[in-house]
């Protein structure tokens, strides 16, 4: 009876609307005509509590109902009280509603909230930014936060604390120390927030190398930042709406899937990393109602074995990644790997409320800073196209070490900040292939060299015409390039010629990247190969060299 008493407590302040009214806590209505009492519901369901959604104009009750010993305790959207449809599926949230005494419930719902006055709050159906207010679940705001569906609530669960902040640092991060690597994707989940507030758009951390190199274990720690790892991270997000939908929910947190690359395959992860990239999913309809456009700006940690870029072929998504490849932790044995599995599962999220609390009262500190670094990481990827589009993230994620390094001095946290700057370097370099349609040239260059029987020079081919060589230059006919690049083709063919990897060609007044040649008596529709790029990449296509 103790638990009903404490129900009891909680309601007793609201009154039941005539004519129903409560026998032995079971809900019964008098029929106004004859007198006659009708038996409504083995339980009596209360509405203790209105919410209204701040930014999607629509309203929630909570509702509460005690049985067989237990609270029930749910927030239904308006239309769940309202529709008999709805009023008998919430049976499955262990109300006795049924198809018999629906009509009568949904009459009792209207008669209740007349007759008692309703508390309202405030409800917003994400996290992170809420106008300019920051929601973060361990933080006071007026806002309480309703997710729309189980998965986005595991996620907002998994939003906790434990340990502390001093914890965190010593045995999570600075193991991490001596793999700038690793320590990467961790300093990018705390910069990950503070994107909106500098205007960044979505970018995705990706982490690639051989199974067993701690791609996972490093999500892991990237996950403390914020709260209990396991149940941070997601595996099991494989369609591209259930993606957009927790980019979402997330808004500014990092949104962590683990080995996205082995889920998806190659057209879903272009699709995947372009959607993410523009932070804006579909304008989707529901149940409660036009949910409006879903939006987000953060940071989305990707791993695989393979660089996810080496899936799509665009320069687009290059701009929209920045590839950590060939992963792995030098001179780590398995105590290391056991350990810092441990740590993360054991000290997790007061670093992360802390980190912004501490920005909240110091960011002014920092005021330029952020340019100034942008500036040396752009001039150093100079000569590499789609590496300067994502300096600038780069170098966010940079200016963020420095921040935590002042924000956490107390705490001893020093980041190696110069091991980042040779890190960058390193990603210029072996990411050559970063610069997609570059080396989609390249690589055509490379097969038609080394099959030159594709390539038409003196006698006509008998197994198709690839490109035409003559003393003008190196031709490539359209029909090849069509089947090469398939539907990136447009895009990297504007990016050769922008580029000026090819010769440009006046067409009716316009510059275009084809023209149409005559050779040995046949026409072809072809792209001309800029001379100085061929001499350039080291090939020779001239008759006199074969
Ligand atoms: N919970 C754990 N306890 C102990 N060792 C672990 C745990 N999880 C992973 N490891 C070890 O850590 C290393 C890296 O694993 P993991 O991070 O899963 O690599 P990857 O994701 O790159 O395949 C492996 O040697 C693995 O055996
Ligand atoms: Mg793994």
């Amino acid at each position: 009876m103790n638990k009903y008493n404490k129900f009891y407590k909680e309601v007793k302040g609201f009154g039941i609307p005539s004519p129903f009214f409560i026998d032995n806590n079971k809900l019964y209505k008098e029929n106004v005509k004859n007198g006659e009492v009708e038996f409504i519901s083995r339980q009596v369901p209360y509405i203790t509590k209105c919410f209204d959604d701040v930014e999607e104009n629509n309203v929630q009750y909570e509702l509460k109902w005690f049985n067989d010993g237990k609270t029930y305790n749910e927030v239904v959207p308006a239309i769940a009280l309202a529709t008999k449809r709805e009023v008998i599926l919430l049976a499955n949230k262990g109300l006795s509603s049924n198809d018999r005494n629906a009509r009568f419930l949904i009459e009792y719902f209207d008669l209740f909230l007349e007759k008692n006055k309703m508390k309202w709050s405030l409800v917003v159906s994400h996290l992170g930014y809420v106008g300019e207010t920051f929601v973060h679940p361990l933080l006071d705001s007026n806002y309480r936060i309703v997710p729309p569906d189980e998965g986005e609530l595991q996620r907002l669960n998994a939003i906790k604390s434990s340990g502390t902040v001093e914890e965190w640092i010593e045995n999570v991060l600075v193991p991490l120390y001596d793999n700038p690597k690793a320590l990467f994707p961790v300093i990018a989940s705390f910069a990950s927030i503070l994107f909106k507030e500098h205007d960044l758009t979505p970018i995705l951390v990706d982490i690639s190398g051989i199974s067993s190199s701690g791609k996972t274990t490093v999500q892991k720690a990237s996950a403390s930042v914020w709260g209990n790892p396991s149940k941070y991270i997601s595996s099991m997000l494989t369609t591209k709406t259930a993606i957009e939908r927790m980019a979402s929910f997330l808004n500014a947190f990092p949104l962590i899937l683990d080995d996205t690359n082995t889920a998806h395959d190659p057209r879903a992860l272009q699709q995947m990393i372009y959607m993410f990239g523009n932070g804006t999913g579909k304008m989707r309809g529901s149940l409660e109602g036009s949910r409006g456009t879903s939006s987000w700006q953060s940071v989305f940690i990707t791993t695989g074995e393979n660089n996810i870029l080496e899936y799509t072929n665009s320069q687009g998504s290059a701009a929209r990644v920045i590839p950590i490849t060939n992963f792995k932790f030098k001179n780590k044995d398995q105590d290391y790997f056991a350990l810092m599995n441990k740590s993360v599962e054991k000290y997790y999220g007061s670093i992360g409320v802390e980190f912004l609390k501490r920005w909240e009262q110091q960011r002014d500190r920092f005021n330029g800073r952020f340019n100034e670094v942008t500036q040396t990481y752009q001039a150093s990827a100079s000569n590499n196209d789609v590496m300067r589009r994502i300096a600038l993230h780069y170098a966010f994620v940079v200016f963020v070490a420095e921040v935590l390094n002042e924000l956490f001095k107390k705490e001893n946290i020093s980041i190696p900040i110069d091991d980042l700057e040779e890190l960058f370097s390193m990603i210029c370099s072996e990411n050559n292939h970063v610069d997609r349609a570059k080396n989609a040239l390249v690589v055509i260059l490379e097969e038609l060299d080394a099959n030159r029987n594709y390539v038409f020079q003196d006698y006509l081919l008998s197994n198709g015409i690839h490109a035409i060589s003559n003393q003008n230059g190196l031709f490539l006919t359209i029909d090849f390039l069509r089947r090469k690049l398939k539907e990136d083709q447009s895009q990297i063919r504007e990016a050769w010629k922008s580029n000026e990897l090819t010769v440009r060609q006046k067409q009716n007044g316009k510059l275009v990247d084809y023209k149409t040649i005559t050779h040995k008596g046949q026409s072809f529709k072809v792209v001309q190969v800029n001379p100085n790029f061929i001499e350039k990449e080291g090939f020779d296509f001239s008759i006199q060299s074969r």
